[in-house]
């Protein structure tokens, strides 16, 4: 079994030059990025702490204030600081993770914590992270307080120096699953992280949070024109945090590129995580799956236990049989336990050990690890958390005494006693989730989770998790439209990866007219809904929309069609990834590499576009590509299942001329000639 994540380079912390306490000093403090083109100043004016960012020795975040609020009576975080003394150091470390889209990364920056004196015994250290692509900082309080500091608001500002274009969702401390927005920097009132901008310039930036443990989660709110304030969301009373006399917070960071892809190409949120903490990570396998599931969205079946019940002995068996068959690793079944019918009531009271009458657990469970299928168990908590965590210890040891090492969480529904699903009450439950499934020994996939800031570092069961809009809102709502997937991997898919569960075959859900049973379940019905998207675009999301928990989201019936061959080819447990070329919102080409095969996932938004890609990333040889592409004719609106698939050998000398319809992409298997 695979142990500790093994470290292949040498940690450098040179925490070498501590210079001596100078209460006077005077003038920015500079940071700089290793290969010179970033450069963080520090400052304080007034006693407040600045922070400021030039790039290629131009200004991108003109000089922003920091620090923090505490409630009335309680300590002064936020000003009348004086400087105390700086230590600097560098990170040069290769590491890996047991998976990802990427298991190699390389952490390589300068550092400086600038330490600073308060009022009444205050002291902040300030942490500062400068990478080559992007900055980090993060708050460290020691204040003389005998209970906890209650902080009613966070002070950092982003005052970008630069119009730009933005690409952000409503900063909402509930969800996360809205539409995104173009607009210009200034024309939003807030915005969701990862909050990403072109410039004038032609600079990318992405404002986001890395390593959120034990605080609210951060939004933006604008306060001029191209300046942001940090909003975190807040407990029912107002309160944003309650922390100890000595607190770190989450990094804030700024992702910077000079191109689109680069902001994905970059390993920033992880290397701002702590190192793994688990000591065996060789069970933890990135897997694909299918479920019972899209019928529930569809409206055809039910979570509970009545005619149309989804989660039933005979057509669990069905979807193991099918798996099992397809290359296939895993089956997701939901409604499988008792509770459906208390789910919405404002008071869900789910039985998360107890089987629906009609689901025999011993059989299934027994059945799946006869034909060598994991069984992903589903425990939909309505957001009542108190019922959720009294359960959790016997849940889970439940679950994995039937072989079960995977868990798909859900959170759908008002979170009890007003709390928020974003603030800190939550962030702390779903990070005891996240060490509980470590201890058991489950991999885990949260829907309406709190977003994504790297967590998977520490803790390699935390796979995947919704936290955007995902497949389930073409089943009941106008959809996701087709820029969706061209912006997603810019934004929400920076902080981690997404379970979107790509893959509906029967775009127009033309299988599902005239069916007697089908109910209107949440928004429109499903006959009046679609996938605004070509079939070829199906699957090239499966490569494009990274997942180490992939899935197949069709009803398996859909997936008699020859273009499925890529889902059996396709090897969810990727080495190493590359956004080759990119524009957010237009369009996206990635390459991934799984051991000897690569794929690549091509995604154009609603115009049609031919990219030319160079091959140049297989290594040296023959490769049979198999090509899933737009057959001639498609259209997203107006054709969109017309498809091809081709077959031919190439090389690395190679290119490929993509031609994507509109609303289109396409996917090719590279598999190695022997
Ligand atoms: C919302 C989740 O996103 C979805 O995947 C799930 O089917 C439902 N909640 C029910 O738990
Ligand atoms: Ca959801």
């Amino acid at each position: 079994m695979r142990k500790p994540v093994p470290v292949i380079g040498a940690v450098c912390l040179l925490s070498a030059l501590l210079l001596s306490a100078s209460c006077s000093r005077r003038g920015p403090i500079r940071v700089v990025s290793p290969d010179g083109t970033i450069v963080l100043s520090f400052d304080l004016v007034d006693g407040v702490p600045t922070y400021g960012v030039d790039v290629d020795g131009s200004p991108f975040i003109n000089p922003s204030a920091l620090g923090m609020v505490a409630s009335e009576g309680g300590p002064d975080l936020a000003g009348n600081f004086t400087f105390s003394r700086i230590g600097r150091y560098s990170t040069d470390e290769h590491w890996t993770m047991p998976w990802g889209e990427n298991k190699e990364h390389y952490d390589h920056c300068n550092g400086a914590v600038i330490t600073l004196d308060g009022k009444d015994g205050v002291m902040l250290r300030l942490r500062f992270r400068c990478y080559d692509d992007g900055i980090a900082f993060r708050y460290e309080y020691d204040a003389p307080v005998k209970d906890s500091i209650k902080i009613m608001d966070e002070l950092t500002r982003f005052n970008l120096s630069q119009q730009g274009t933005l690409y952000s969702i409503p900063a909402s401390f509930d969800t996360y699953e809205l539409l995104y927005r173009t607009t210009s920097i200034s024309d939003v009132p807030d915005a969701q992280t990862p909050a990403t901008f072109r410039t004038l310039g032609g600079f990318y930036g992405s404002i986001h949070e890395a390593n959120l443990t034990d605080f609210p989660e951060m939004t933006l709110r604008r306060v001029d024109s191209l300046s942001f304030i940090a909003a975190l969301a807040p407990y029912p009373d107002g309160v944003k945090a309650y922390v100890g006399g000595h607190f770190l917070s989450p990094w804030r960071t700024v992702q910077i590129g000079r191109d689109a892809p680069s902001l994905v190409n970059s390993s920033l949120i992880l290397n701002l995580n702590d190192p793994c903490k688990m000591e065996d990570t060789g069970w933890i396998r990135p897997l694909k799956y299918v479920g019972v599931w899209w019928g529930m969205h569809l409206g055809i079946n039910s979570w509970t236990e009545d005619s149309r019940h989804g989660a039933t002995t005979e057509s669990a068996m069905r979807y193991i049989d099918f798996a099992a068959d397809n290359n296939i690793d895993g089956v997701l079944f939901e409604g499988w336990n008792k509770g459906w019918e208390t789910w919405g009531s404002g008071k869900s009271a789910f039985d998360f050990c107890l089987s629906a009458g009609d689901f025999d657990m011993e059989k299934v469970t027994r059945y799946a690890k006869e034909r060598n299928v994991q069984y992903i168990i589903h425990y939909e908590t309505g957001g009542n958390i108190p019922n959720f965590e009294r359960q959790l210890d016997t849940a889970l040891r439940w679950a994995t005494a039937h072989g079960i090492h995977a868990l798909k969480t859900g959170y759908a529904g008002g979170i009890n006693d007003g709390y928020n699903h974003h603030g800190q009450y939550m962030v702390r439950h779903y990070r005891r989730v996240v060490r509980k499934c470590a201890e058991y020994g489950l991999m885990l996939d949260v829907h309406e989770p709190i977003k994504a800031t790297g967590i998977r570092r520490t803790y390699p069961v935390m796979m995947t998790r919704e936290g955007a809009r995902g497949m389930e809102w073409n089943a009941w709502s106008e959809g996701n439209p087709p820029e969706h997937q061209t912006i997603l991997p810019f934004t929400r898919l920076l902080g981690g990866p997404m379970d979107y569960t790509p893959g509906t075959f029967d775009i127009l859900y033309k299988g599902i007219v005239g069916n007697p049973d089908l109910k209107v379940w949440n928004g429109r019905p499903s006959t009046e809904c679609r996938v605004n998207t070509t079939l070829a675009k199906q699957i090239a999301d499966w490569v494009v929309l990274y997942s180490p928990m992939q899935m197949a989201s069709d009803l398996i019936e859909n997936y008699d069609h020859p273009a499925f061959q890529f889902f059996r080819d396709y090897d969810a447990d990727i080495d190493s990834s590359r956004m080759l070329q990119g524009e957010i919102g237009d369009y996206v080409v990635v390459e991934r590499r799984a051991g000897e095969k690569f794929f690549l996932g091509a995604v154009t938004d609603e115009n049609a576009r031919t990219l030319t890609q160079s091959l140049d990333f297989l290594p040296e040889g023959p490769f049979t590509a198999t090509i899933y592409a737009d057959g001639p004719d498609a259209d997203w609106l107006t054709n969109p299942t017309s498809y091809t698939i081709t077959k031919r050998t190439v090389t690395r000398d190679d290119t490929l001329s993509l031609v994507l319809a509109a609303g289109g992409g396409q996917a090719v298997t590279f598999i190695p000639e022997k």
